[in-house]
């Protein structure tokens, strides 16, 4: 038995979760928010409302709208990792980079852990996608930034498990015989993969057949509600002819691909775009064009960005379970009001899910197996919960097969016994 103590950590685009192995025992989920419904579970939100100070998770929330959103609120920041232009944000005069702002996350989830296990940890097994990006530059470089984030939150040994994999450790314990198992994780950022063979117990890391994901996930579902239907309200469709100018334009692709993304459009507010779209406005071709894009700076200045998003995935989640749904947001100047179903979600959501899916035939194909193999494939992350994911699985693999968990603990509990791997010196990668 060790006596080493690592923490396990799920950082994730949405959710954030801590275990440990302490003391040769498994501590499944540590409290990280009290203020959460699940306090197991901490939402991966910062909040600054000046440079000095910083609330976490549900706090975050709390003292935003208590601070009538004055300040940075920010999230989905684990998707920047692999986007070399982006090296992060400017507080008041303070530069932050994306390393320091993930290592202020991650060193509060530290400080809770060890005071919920009264001791201090500078070693951790952290969970990582299966591909931060579909480039490989790209995606050494997210975990090099990750390695700079881990460090600045105080940890000194840090091994990185992909998140896939974890999940594949927390399903083996159902198992009595060896298997050949698909892992599924839809999370809010990435959709991630493993194909492996499971044993009732033992592992060797050959077992691992492959590992594949892509970067679209949850974030990229709320989207398709803003490109398909919302930024029109946003001036996506406005038109404007600058002066001296011929050519009737509309809104570049640059911004409204910001507009659309719930990890992009803060960056709206960076001055030059911001410039421009106030030549927009001003060079709109007729009043209702204009209306368009006021809309756009009173979501920007009146700091509506967070609060539009969360009703967007509001509408997400409700059809999971419902056929239809209204989307009523009533902020004043944003008033907006639509009715969606969910063929018209299946429909917009085409693009982001056979994506999705390509990725997962990458990783049959990367393991040599087919799908007629595959002896269990069982799904876990928020996004699971999307029908027509669960729909697409049915189809490939049939019902039988098919086994998703509810809970959001699988890759945490993963990354947990992959910490007492890697405590007892067993190599998993
Ligand atoms: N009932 C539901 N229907 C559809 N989507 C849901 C539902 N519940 C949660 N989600 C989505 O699941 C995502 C969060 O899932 P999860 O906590 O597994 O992600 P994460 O671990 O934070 O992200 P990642 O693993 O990609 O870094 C969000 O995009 C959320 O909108
Ligand atoms: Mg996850």
């Amino acid at each position: 038995m060790s006596t080493d103590t690592f923490l396990s950590i799920d950082f994730g685009t949405s959710n954030s979760l801590v275990g440990a192995y302490h003391q040769g025992k498994r501590y499944e989920a540590l409290t990280l928010d009290e203020k959460a419904s699940d306090p197991t579970m901490m939402r991966t939100l910062l909040y600054f409302p000046n440079p000095d100070l910083c609330y976490y998770g549900a706090e975050a929330i709390e003292q935003y709208i208590q601070q009538d959103m004055e300040g940075r609120l920010f999230r989905s920041f684990k998707s920047h990792l692999p986007n070399q232009n982006y090296l992060g944000t400017v507080l008041d005069n303070r530069i932050l980079t994306l390393e320091t702002l993930i290592g202020v996350f991650l060193l509060e989830l530290k400080k809770r852990a060890e005071k919920s296990l009264d001791t201090e940890v500078t070693k951790a097994v952290i969970g990582r996608p299966a591909r931060y990006s579909m480039d490989s530059v790209a995606d050494g470089f997210a975990l090099h930034r990750m390695q700079k984030a881990a460090a600045f939150a105080g940890f000194k040994e840090v091994q990185f498990v992909p998140e896939p994999l974890a999940a594949a450790f927390d399903y083996r314990r159902q198992l009595t015989s060896e298997k050949i198992v698909l892992i599924g994780d839809f999370g809010g950022g990435t959709s991630d993969f493993t194909l492996i063979k499971l044993r009732p117990s033992g592992f060797s890391k050959d077992d691992v057949l492959a590992i594949d994901g892509c970067p679209l996930a949850g974030d990229a579902l709320d989207s398709v509600f803003m490109s398909h239907k919302l930024n029109e309200y946003f001036g996506a469709k406005s038109r404007y002819r600058l002066p001296m100018g011929s050519n009737v334009m509309t809104m570049p692709k640059g911004v409204t691909l910001r507009l659309n993304h719930p990890a992009h459009i803060v960056h709206l507010k960076e001055k030059d775009t911001y410039e421009f779209i106030r030549e927009v406005k001003k060079c709109s071709l007729t009043a209702k064009d204009a209306e368009a894009v006021e809309r756009l700076f009173v979501l920007i200045e009146d700091q509506q960005i967070f609060p539009f998003f969360e009703n967007i995935e509001r509408t997400k989640r409700a059809l999971s379970n419902s056929n239809e749904t209204d989307f009523e947001f009533d902020y004043p100047g944003l008033e907006i009001s639509e009715h969606f179903t969910s063929p018209q979600f299946v429909e917009w959501a085409k693009d982001t899910r056979e994506n999705i899916f390509a990725s997962l035939d990458q990783c049959l194909k990367d393991g040599n197996v087919t799908a007629d193999q595959v002896d269990l494939v069982c799904l876990t992350g928020g996004t699971a919960k999307v029908p027509f994911i669960q729909k697409e699985f049915e189809k490939r693999f049939g019902l039988e097969r098919l086994q998703t968990q509810s809970h959001f603990h699988s890759v945490l509990s993963g990354l947990t016994e992959a910490a007492g791997f890697v405590a007892q010196g067993t190599q998993i990668l």
